[in-house]
């Protein structure tokens, strides 16, 4: 065991709830994580881990400065912010994908700018980029779909999972653009200075992933 606990920050919401109980399943059980109270970081009973809730897109942030040691990000949010972290595991949860949608029966007039409304301005411009194809980013904070329905934007770069938010707006995948799950990251000095059980950590929730696959 390290002499200070490693600190792991966890997504809030129903992903970061099955992300711990793949941690309490792999050793390192807190339940008072589950708890309904007002307290911001808890510790196991032996010791080892210290986790925290932080608000999903603001993990890497804790995990890249060192504030926690470990942490669990969706892929679509490291390819977004590029934080200089290690990528140490893919646990196979929050599957969804990353894609183009547009209202039905869109068709792309290469002659004119695509207007690409998404939260995920470098995804959808190094989506764009690949393709060759040139596009003006309206960066918008949430409710993307609005935005081609409103003539805000011809299409949108954004989160399917089940396909219900554009089924019921009319709007269709146009183009898939990646596979997107949760990550477990890891600070890079930390890595190096608690390698040992940083690796612990590691191997049992692959194990963890492996069972439930
Ligand atoms: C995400 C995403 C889609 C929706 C997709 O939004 O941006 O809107 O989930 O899920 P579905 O395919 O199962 O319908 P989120 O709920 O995170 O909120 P947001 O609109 O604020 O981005």
């Amino acid at each position: 065991m390290s002499a200070r606990p490693l600190t792991v920050a966890l997504p809030k919401g129903r992903l970061g709830e099955q992300v711990y109980g793949r941690f309490a399943a792999a050793g390192y059980p807190c339940p008072a994580l589950l708890g309904d109270s007002r307290r911001l970081i808890f510790e196991t009973g032996d010791g080892a881990l210290r986790y925290f809730w932080a608000k999903p897109s603001d993990v890497a942030v804790y995990v890249e400065r060192g504030a926690a040691d470990l942490g669990v990000a969706g892929l679509d949010l490291l390819l977004e912010h590029r934080p200089e972290v290690y990528e140490m595991l893919d646990l196979g949860l929050g599957r969804c994908r990353m894609a183009v949608a547009a209202k039905h029966g869109f068709r792309d007039d290469r002659r004119r700018t695509l207007r690409v409304a998404t939260k995920f301005r470098r995804i959808a411009e190094d989506y764009y980029a690949s393709l060759g194809r040139d596009i003006d980013v309206i960066h918008l904070n949430g409710s993307i779909e609005l935005a081609p329905l409103l003539g805000l934007s011809d299409v949108i770069v954004d989160i399917v999972e089940t396909g219900t938010t554009l089924r019921e707006n009319g709007l269709a995948v146009v183009a898939e653009i990646l596979p997107i799950s949760a990550r477990l990251i890891t600070n890079k000095a930390s890595y190096e200075f608690h390698r040992t059980e940083i690796e612990a950590i590691r191997r049992g929730l692959e194990q963890q992933t492996e069972e439930s696959a």
